[in-house]
Order: C-alpha cells, then structure tokens, then sequence
C-alpha cells in the first residue's frame, strides 16, 4: 500500500477511535473532539500549513495553480485556496490534498461571492438601498446555492464595513454609513450564505470583514490610517461586525489598516479583547491579502518573523496569500516567541470549520458536475436577481409626473456611455460573473416596448474629453419624445483601490447632459455608480433621476420595469449623496456641536462656501405614488426602563398607484451624558399599499433602543428626555416627545 494512503486511513482510523459512537453526542463536542485528535497526530508543519491560504490563478487557457502552491499542496503545506471554483477544478485540487498528503486533510475552498456568483445581484449597497431584508437574506441563499453547486465552501463575505466617505470606493461593497442598517444587512447576508445548517450543500460559512473600521479611512483613500475613539468605534463601526457574528458567521477577516495605531493584523485589542473574549468569537480569523507581510509597511515589524509573531499574537489564525506563516511559525515556536499550543489553537478553529461543513466525510461533496449543471444561472435565481434589482432602484426626482413613461411612447432616444453597457451593469467584485449575460438599458427597454422606436447614441465615454460624439446625442434627441440619460462611472471606478478625491459625473458626461437638455426633449437620467455622486447640475435642471447603481446580470430589464411603471419605485437611499467634497463626512446622525446652524449668526457650525444641507439626504427616495403620514400617537407621555413604548402611525397611499414605503423611526436623546446624533435610525417596514389604502402602523420602544455609551463608556440608558421622529426618509419626519424616567 502507497504509504501516503496509509498515512491517511491511520489518520481516519485515530479520529473515528477517538470519536466515539457520533449519533448519541451533541455535535459540537464531537466535532471538538475529532479536532482534538486529529490535531494530536498532525506535525507541527502541517498544523502550520492549516494556517495557509494561496490563491490560484487564471490566464488565457483558463485557472491554474503556481507550481510552488502544487508542491505545497502535496507537501501539506497548504489548508486553504482561494479563487478556484467549478466542479472539475477543485475536485483536481482536492484530490491532490486528499491523496497525495500524509494525512489526507481536505482543502477549504474560498471566494469573493459579494453579490451572486455566476448569477449577478445588485451591488451590497444597492441592495442595502431596497430596505428589504427577506430579498437581501434570499440574494445571498442564491449566491451560496450557485457557489457551493461550484466547489466553493466560503465566501468573503458580508463586508460589514460602515462607511461615511463616498470618496472610498468601497463603500459600494457595503450597505452605506448607518450602524443600525448595516447591522440588520450583515446579519441577513451571514444567515442568506449559512442557512440554518452549515453542512446544508448549499451553504457556505460567511467571513465578516474587514475588522475594524476599514470604511473610516482617513480623506476616503484606501488602505489609509484610521484613528477614532473608542466611542465612534462602537457607536458606529463595531455594531454591524458583531450583528453578523451573533447570526453565526463563522469567519472574520482583518482589515488593511491601522487602527490607532496598530495595524488590525497585528492588534491584540480588536481580535484578543473584543472579538474573543468580549464577543466570544469562537470561528477563525484570516488576514486580508498578504496583510501579515504588510505590517512591514506599516513599520511595526522589522522582518516576517516579527509580523507573523505580532500577527499570531493578536489572535489571527490564517495567513492570507504572503506565506509568511508558514515561512517563519516553526522558527517561532523554536525561539519561545509562539508556543505550539497558539498554532493547535488556530489550526484546531480552521479544522472545525472543515469538519462542519462535512468536508471530512466526503472531500467532494460541493464537486458534482450534475447540481452544478441545475444551480447554475436557473430561472428561479435570475428571477430573484431581477426582483432585487427592482427593489434596489431609488426614484431621486421626477418634476410634473414625467415618470412613469407612457408605454405609447413612440421615439424614445437612449443616450450615454452606459446606456448600452453590459459589463458596467455586473458591477465590481462580481465573482465568476459572465458581463456578457446581463442585459443593457437598451436591451431591456427594446425588449419591454417592442413598439417604440429606439435611437441610441454613446455621446461620450466614462471618462476622458473627448466631445466628438455630442452632435449625434444631440442630433437623436431632437427627433425623440423622451431622453434617457444613462450616466455615471465605469464598474471599475468604485470597489477595492477605486478611491476619488472628486465624485461628480466623471469625464464630459455632465457637458453632454447639458448639451442634450439644451433640445427641451424631456430627460429622464439613469444614474449608474458605485457611490453617491455630487449632481447638483442634474438635480436642478433634469426632471427626472433614477438611481440605479449597478444592478447586476437583470439590470436593464429592472430599469425598464421602473421607467414604464411596472414597477413602483420603493428604494431609499442607504447614505447621504453630499453637494460637494468639502461637506464630507455627512451623513444624518451627526451631532448637534455646540454652535449649531443659525443662518443669521456667523460664528454657527457651517461653511462660507455650501450649506449644511446635503444634496439627497439618508433614507430618502421618491415613488410615483403619495405616501402621507398621520401625527404620532404614543401609548404613553412616560416611560420606564422596564417599559415599552407603542408607537402609532397612520400611513396613506395618497396616490394613484399601488407601492411600498420604507416608513423609519429615528430617535433623539435630548439631554444625556456624553453629547448624542441628532437622531438614529431606530427601526423601519417596508409596507405596500393598495393606491388610496390607510394602515396604522405599529412600532416598539424599549430600554435598548435608548441605550448608548454613556460618558463612562458603560451601556445604558439615562433618564430624561426623548424626541420620535417617523417619516419616508430621514429629514421630513413627523415628531413627538416622551420622557424616561
Ligand atoms: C482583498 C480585499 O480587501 C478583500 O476584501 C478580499 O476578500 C481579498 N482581497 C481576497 O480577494
């Protein structure tokens, strides 16, 4: 017998003896316990290589391995990979790790599935822009449905990252600059990825990233120095982390940057203090790519040693891509600077992660061709990407009803370097995503009003100046009964390393408008980005404006429903769309300051140069229906911390058309120990009604909802006063006061 294989059915033949008989256990404990044994009979090297995750790598014929990773691979040097999927290709992988290593210890396959795998949802912030958390939970069912149909076993993913600077263009990965939000977001994509049973097949473990505060990069640039309080860091950035932690998530990432001063890769605080021991996190910890190596860059390690020791130290568990773990660990143990015990620790978390996704029991049982074949791009999964789409679309203007367009529009020109787009629609970090599958403004509006006439001119590309294709733009809009505008960034523009120091229209989009809108054809702009955009010029001089981001493989038929009204638009802004860059950070829970706005008053808290006032505000966004909202009965003037509160509220669709209204109740703490926001969001639904439909709506209050850090840092309350507020978005509000005693 080959003694590799032998190897392997000794190390099978220790965990089952040490098992015991699994039905009659709690499954935890066992798998505790094949961890334990399992551990007890590896060498410290392939402990280490446990601690390993590489890359694979694709080129024209298609995905590959680097030579040295294979070799790794078969020396049990290596636990994870990443970015390898399909059904044959990670079964070639798995069988190298399975037969060709001592002990035959299955690979974890990881992927970035951030919004769909092969079927391609709205960006996370455009679905964050939906409100809607069953079709956010159901995005993420589909994408781990079509992942793990592909060999995938983990997903990077939710990014819980809270992020108040649109210059940072990542903040498209995540739901937008709200904790409370972004908590309920991230706890719904963990249980979307994870089901209810991790060893589903069609689940797989989430990781939460990127811890902490990555999305409070200093000036909006990526990988930038972050330095916050403690109070802001769990005010507003721990919360949305913890909330996907407490829905199970079995993994975190660390963040590229550094956190008061110490790289997140290297701080004990974050992942030591609070993510173990305070939050009781008991998955493992993965570095982002080659992060460990970077704590050279930082200038906290003088070489690999020392940043792999600072790394381990602080409670990270897997190396992502630098190697340098597996470089630089068993030196470590031999020089006392790590102890083998902290290697079995991390190596003991990734293997119970393998274990209870049942990688132990079948290797490959994520790798059949034929689920594969059934999951992949199935109707039932485009259906659900096209409903979100829908549902991620914000209504930002629409002067005298020029929207919903008649579908007896006979001339409609279409105009825009993304009017006829495929690849921007798919957005950034869009998986195995084919760009050639998803479908275009144009595609979608020729295949929705098969009797109009269709012009279509590009005018200009994404960026640069060149104005040559102005005439022609002009030219079509003239002959046409309506303009749609499709303008914005390329998918490229936002994402990881997409920073910019100006969010306007790039290039000479903003002149071709202006030039389009000089015919007096009634324009109608499609926004497709990745952040929120200064458009003042639009906002004053275009009647209509759809936000629609990117919104994945349907976007072009999602667009097409919501300009001919089949369709209500129901989507409310996830973050605050500043007037310029100077008014960065907004967003809508700041503090009051204590010289707050007073027009009449010089010496107030505000510019020379720009009002206070952003240009779209949070939780804003129109329907073609009329939402109106009755005054707010309480159920009582007084509460007590034991008590709780009932909030009432008639809503009314005071309109002609059916629609959904995202009705959100933020709260003001009036006088407390440590100054407060203005207000925050408390809570929200999502109510469709029927046109000419009255419901009273109900809401909670209790003792959490007013609770904060108070001014020494512990949670909890304070007596005293307190402002509701309940409206459609998160300035035009209705009010009412009730005291805490
Ligand atoms: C770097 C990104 O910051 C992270 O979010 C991603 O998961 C890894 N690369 C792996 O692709």
């Amino acid at each position: 017998m080959n003694t590799l294989k032998k190897g392997l059915i000794l190390g099978v033949a220790a965990i089952s003896t040490f098992c015991g008989n699994p039905t009659k256990n709690n499954p935890n404990a066992e798998i505790d316990r094949k961890v334990d044994s399992l551990l007890s009979i590896m060498t410290l090297d392939e402990k280490i290589g446990q601690l390993s995750l590489y890359t694979s790598d694709m080129d024209q014929t298609g995905a590959f391995l680097r030579p040295q990773y294979i070799e790794d691979i078969k020396a049990g040097k290596v636990g994870s990979i990443f970015n390898a999927y399909g059904t044959a290709y990670t079964r070639k992988l798995q069988e190298m790790a399975v037969n060709e290593t001592r002990l035959g210890i299955p690979l974890l396959f990881g992927y970035d599935v951030i919004h769909g795998h092969r079927t391609i949802f709205p960006v996370p912030l455009a679905e964050a822009s939906s409100w809607d958390l069953k079709a956010i939970k159901t995005a993420a069912e589909v994408a781990a449905r079509e992942a793990s149909a592909e060999g995938l076993h983990w997903t990077f993913a939710p990014m819980a990252d809270i992020a108040r600077d649109p210059r940072w263009g990542r903040m498209v990965e995540g739901s937008g600059e709200d904790p409370y939000l972004g908590s309920l977001i991230a706890a719904e994509r963990v249980k979307g990825f994870q089901g209810t049973d991790i060893h589903d097949l069609h689940t797989i473990a989430a990781c939460v990233k990127h811890f902490a505060a990555y999305g409070a990069a200093q000036a909006g640039r990526d990988y930038h120095t972050v330095d916050m309080s403690d109070r802001l860091l769990r005010e507003v950035y721990l919360p949305a982390y913890k909330a996907a932690l407490d829905a199970g998530a079995l993994t975190v990432m660390t963040s590229f940057n550094d956190l008061n001063g110490i790289p997140a890769t290297a701080n004990k605080y974050l992942f030591d203090e609070i993510l173990r021991k305070e939050w009781g996190f008991e998955g493992f910890v993965v570095t982002d790519y080659t992060a460990i190596m970077e704590l050279l860059y930082h200038g906290v390690a003088k070489d690999a040693h020392e940043a792999s020791a600072l790394a381990l130290n602080a409670g990270v568990d897997m190396s992502m891509q630098d190697g340098f773990y597996m470089q630089t660990l068993a030196d470590l143990v031999k020089q006392g600077k790590v102890t083998e015990k902290q290697i079995d620790i991390a190596a003991g978390r990734i293997l119970r992660v393998k274990f209870q996704l049942g990688l132990f029991e079948d290797p490959y049982r994520y790798s059949d061709p034929e689920n594969e074949k059934a999951e992949i791009m199935k109707s039932e999964n485009i259906a659900a990407a096209h409903d979100m789409a829908k549902k991620s679309i914000v209504l930002l203007k629409n002067e005298k009803q020029l929207l919903p367009l008649s579908k007896k529009t006979k001339t409609i020109a279409v105009i825009g370097p993304l009017a006829d787009s495929k690849r921007d629609m798919i957005g950034s970090w869009s998986a195995a995503g084919d760009w050639a599958k998803s479908i275009s403004l144009l595609d979608g509006l020729k295949k929705k009003l098969p009797n109009a006439k269709f012009l279509y001119a590009k005018g200009a590309e994404i960026t640069g100046n060149d104005t040559k294709g102005f005439a022609d733009a002009v030219n079509i809009a003239k002959k046409a009964d309506v303009v749609i505008m499709a303008v914005g960034e390329g998918f490229w523009m936002s994402g990881e390393a997409a920073s910019r120091s100006e969010i306007d229209l790039p290039g000479v989009q903003e002149d071709l408008v202006k030039a389009v809108s000089k015919t007096g054809t009634p324009m109608v702009a499609v926004l497709m980005n990745g952040r929120p955009l200064t458009i003042n010029w639009l906002d004053e001089n275009v009647p209509a404006i759809l936000e629609t981001w990117f919104l994945g493989t349907t976007a072009g038929d999602a667009i097409a429903d919501v300009l001919v009204g089949d369709y209500n638009p129901s989507g409310k802004l996830p973050v605050t769309f500043p007037k310029n860059v100077g008014q960065i950070p907004i967003y809508h829970s700041m503090k009051n300051t204590g010289r707050p706005f007073d027009a009449n008053n010089k010496y107030t808290s505000k510019y020379l140069d720009v009002s206070n006032e952003p240009l779209y505000v949070f939780g804003y966004g129109l329907s073609y229906t009329k939402f109106e909202y009755g005054a707010i009965q309480l159920s009582s003037k007084e509460m007590k911390t034991s008590d709780k509160l009932t909030v009432k509220i008639t809503l009314t669709n005071a309109g002609k058309m059916d629609g959904e209204e995202v009705v959100q109740l933020y709260i003001k703490d009036k006088v407390a120990s440590a100054s407060r926001a203005v207000r925050e969001l408390k809570d929200f639904q999502k109510v469709f009604l029927k046109a000419g439909e009255s419901r009273e709506l109900t809401f909670t209050i209790d003792n959490e909802d007013l609770s904060f850090y108070r001014a020494d840092m512990s949670w909890g309350s304070e007596p005293g006063e307190f402002v509701v507020f309940i409206g459609g978005n998160s300035r035009d509000t209705k009010s009412a006061e009730f005291v805490l005693n």
